[in-house]
Formats: structure tokens, C-alpha cells, sequence
């Protein structure tokens, strides 16, 4: 097969999205052709002028090397001509639900120009039981359909996702088979699993990571109750102490990976995912906790005193406000109808953006919304008010 897989064509649904085109610039680079489908008309036109649509490191360099063996195309038809069908779109939350019905749209649009002769590979992170769904929805003779989930951090797939062990899991093992040949293109592991172990694995370890957050987050607002600064309390916690060298930074943990798959995962287990129903709780009540401590410190005169969010990203050094507790904070103080203001280094296409110089001389509060390392250097004069879950500025 490893001949004939250069042959092959590959086409990512979802391919203009944050795990489709780097994947799809991946595969190209090893020399095979890649169709990427999307919807996004805006995102396909500037893949096609060798443009990334949002960040994603070193991504920019190998689109342009590879740029005659990837297409970007928002007409599936080229689904039907492909031997390998990769889907990567999203698997959005909504108030904490998984919106099912969004993924398997996507199959009900495409499912007449699949056929079973294709490696059908899902790559999203779904709600556990999804591939089993999708094999009973496209019938019996599908038995090429593999569950190989996604593990990279946002905007460094270029880098890290060579090094990462894949975990492959099919509906088959023909199409264990396929898929391990496949990834070993790109990968230099392969670990096979049941499909419901894969979805769990995926799940399994966004929840791990929030959880591990949601516990920074409540002894951040334990000692801001309690009038210590967690920040301090936590260095002293870790100094020549090895057990607590993991403890994290307090910081808004949200974003599609960490609250979405905790999401997922809470709504599958329903009563037996207590963790996850709480580090949820936690984290998602930062925002609010904010507020309230504005409230407590400056009382009526909070409504005269103007606010800063410096950085309004769900994560740091990213361009993505998807699902963002800085963009939740924002709302929620508008909403109070407090004076606030928002500067964010990478999300410049979002209005009311304003340059951070800016921002600063015309706050009384700064609120860090996301700590991109471009702010590392900044001082914040002392007749200024900072909230800095990170400890980031100092
Ligand atoms: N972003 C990450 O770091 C990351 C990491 C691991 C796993 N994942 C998972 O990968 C999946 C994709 O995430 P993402 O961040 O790339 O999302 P994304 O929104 O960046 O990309 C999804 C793409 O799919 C396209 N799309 C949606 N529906 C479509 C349809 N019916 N037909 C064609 N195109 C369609 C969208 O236009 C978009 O470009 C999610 O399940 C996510 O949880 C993401």
C-alpha cells in the first residue's frame, strides 16, 4: 500500500479549519494530494493564494512549498473522487450540550458521495459512540470508517504533531491497517485501540487538563476571598517542594479543545462525571468572580472607572476567540453597563479592538484576558488596578 498511497487522493473535510490544513499541509509535504473542502469561502480563496487564515506555526512556509499538491475547494464533489476521506470539521458545545445534530449533517450532506471502497478517517473529537453512529448511518458495507483523534495544541500541529504517538482505532481492522499506513507518512507511532477507547482517550485528556485548571482557579478565588494573593502563595507552595512543581497558574481555561471536550465528555457520562461537572462550574464562573471583586473594591464608583482587557484570545499567543472567558468577561461588564475596553495583539479583525498603548492609558482597571508572551514586557503604573490570574506581568 505504501506505493499506492501516493497515488491516492485525500481530501479533509473541514480542511480549511485549525486540524484540517495543517494535517492536509502534513500530508502534502510527504508528497501526496490533498483536497481540502470547506464552507468557508474566505478562509478556501486565501489557502489558494498560499495564505494561512489564522495563526499557526511555521504553517505559512509549508502551504507555499506544497502549494501544487493542495487544492481548496467549497464543492464537494471532489469527496467522491478521493480514496481517502478525512473529516476534521468541528463538534461544537452549546450551554454545555454537545450539538450532535452539526456532525452528522455534515454526513447526511456528503453520505451520497461516499462509498465503501474509501478510507473514511474521523478526526474531530466527538461524542463517544459517534463512529459507531456514523457506520450504522452509512450501512453495513462501510467498514472502512477509523476513529484516529486529533491531539496537537493549537497553532504548533506543524511541529508537534510528527512527534506525537496516533492513536488509530477502526470499525475494521482493514481499516486499522489503512489508517496506521497512512499516519506512519507523518507520525513515527502508532497505538491501536477499541474505537470507544479512542474517543475516550481524546476526551479523556482535555478533561484531565481542565480539571487540573479548575483546581488553580478555585484556590485562586479561595484566597482572594480570604485576602491572600494566591500567585505568591503558590510559589511558596512549589519552592524546593517537587510534588507541587505542577500545581498551574490560576487563568481562564476555556476555549473549543479543554470546556468543549469536558462538555462532551460530562454530558455522556451524565451523573457518573462529577469531576467534570464541577471543574466546569469553576472555571466558567471566573468571569463572573471578577466582576464581583470589582464590585467589592470599588463599590458605586466601579461605574466612573474605565476597564482594560488586555487580551481577549481564549488562550495565549493565538488568534482564536473561540469559546473565550476574556470575550465572556467583556459581555458580562457590558451588560453591568461598566465602562470597558479590549486590546488584543493577535485578534485584529475583531472591532472595537484597540491598540494596546492605548488601552493602558485609558484604563483605571487592567485585566489580563490572556497573557500573549508580546505583553511580558509591559509595566502597569501602581495608580492602576490589576487583576492577573497568571501571575504573567510580575
Ligand atoms: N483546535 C485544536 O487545537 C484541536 C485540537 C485537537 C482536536 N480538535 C478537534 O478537531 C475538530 C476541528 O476543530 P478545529 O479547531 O479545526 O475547528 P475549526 O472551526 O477551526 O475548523 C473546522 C472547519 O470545518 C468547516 N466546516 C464545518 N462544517 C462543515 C461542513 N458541513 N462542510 C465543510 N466544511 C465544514 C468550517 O468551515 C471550518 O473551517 C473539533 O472536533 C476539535 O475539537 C481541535
Amino acid at each position: 500500500m505504501l506505493i499506492s498511497l501516493y497515488k491516492m487522493r485525500i481530501t479533509i473535510i473541514g480542511g480549511a479549519g485549525h486540524i484540517g490544513l495543517p494535517l492536509g499541509i502534513l500530508f502534502a509535504n510527504k508528497g501526496l494530494d490533498v483536497t481540502l473542502y470547506d464552507k468557508n469561502h474566505t478562509a478556501v480563496k486565501k489557502i489558494n493564494n498560499s495564505e494561512l487564515p489564522f495563526m499557526e506555526e511555521n504553517g505559512r512556509k509549508l502551504l507555499k512549498k506544497n502549494k501544487k499538491r493542495i487544492f481548496a475547494t467549497t464543492n464537494k464533489k471532489y469527496i467522491s473522487k478521493s480514496d481517502i476521506v478525512i473529516v476534521c470539521i468541528g463538534t461544537p458545545v452549546k450551554n454545555n450540550k454537545p450539538n450532535l445534530s452539526y456532525f452528522f449533517k455534515l454526513f447526511k450532506e456528503i453520505k451520497i458521495l461516499l462509498n465503501p471502497n474509501q478510507l473514511l478517517i474521523i478526526r474531530s473529537s466527538i461524542y463517544p459512540g459517534t463512529c459507531k453512529k456514523i457506520y450504522q448511518f452509512l450501512g453495513k458495507d462501510f467498514l472502512n470508517i477509523s476513529y484516529c483523534p486529533e491531539r496537537v495544541v493549537q497553532g504548533k500541529s506543524i511541529s508537534e504533531l510528527p512527534k506525537l504517538p496516533q492513536i488509530i482505532s477502526g470499525i475494521s481492522n482493514e481499516a486499522i491497517v489503512k489508517s496506521k499506513k497512512l499516519f506512519n507518512l507523518i507520525c513515527k507511532k502508532t497505538i491501536v485501540t477499541t474505537i470507544l477507547e479512542a474517543e475516550l482517550i481524546k476526551l479523556f485528556s482535555n478533561a484531565w487538563r481542565y480539571i487540573n485548571f479548575s483546581i488553580s482557579n478555585e484556590f485562586y478565588m479561595i484566597c482572594e476571598n480570604l485576602g491572600i494573593n494566591f500567585q505568591k502563595l503558590r510559589k511558596n507552595m512549589i519552592e524546593g517542594y517537587q510534588r507541587n512543581k505542577n500545581i498551574p497558574t490560576a487563568g481562564f481555561a476555556a476555549g473549543p479543545c479543554l470546556y468543549k471536550d469536558t462538555a462532551q465528555l460530562t454530558s455522556y457520562l451524565k451523573k457518573s462525571f462529577s469531576l467534570g461537572k464541577v471543574s466546569t462550574e469553576i472555571n466558567q464562573r471566573l468571569p463572573y468572580f471578577i466582576y464581583k471583586q470589582l464590585i467589592n473594591k470599588f463599590k458605586n464608583n466601579l461605574k466612573k472607572k474605565t476597564i482594560g482587557i488586555l487580551g481577549i484570545t481564549f488562550k495565549a499567543d493565538i488568534d482564536d476567540t473561540r469559546d473565550s472567558l476574556a470575550i465572556e468577561l467583556f459581555n458580562l461588564l457590558k451588560r453591568k453597563k461598566l465602562k470597558v475596553i479590549f486590546s488584543d495583539y493577535y485578534a485584529s479583525s475583531l472591532k472595537k479592538n484597540i491598540n494596546t498603548n492605548k488601552l493602558i492609558k485609558k484604563s483605571d482597571i487592567i485585566i489580563v484576558g490572556a497573557p500573549h508572551r508580546c505583553y511580558k514586557k509591559i509595566r502597569i503604573s501602581k495608580n492602576k488596578y490589576l487583576i492577573d490570574l497568571w501571575d504573567f506581568l510580575g
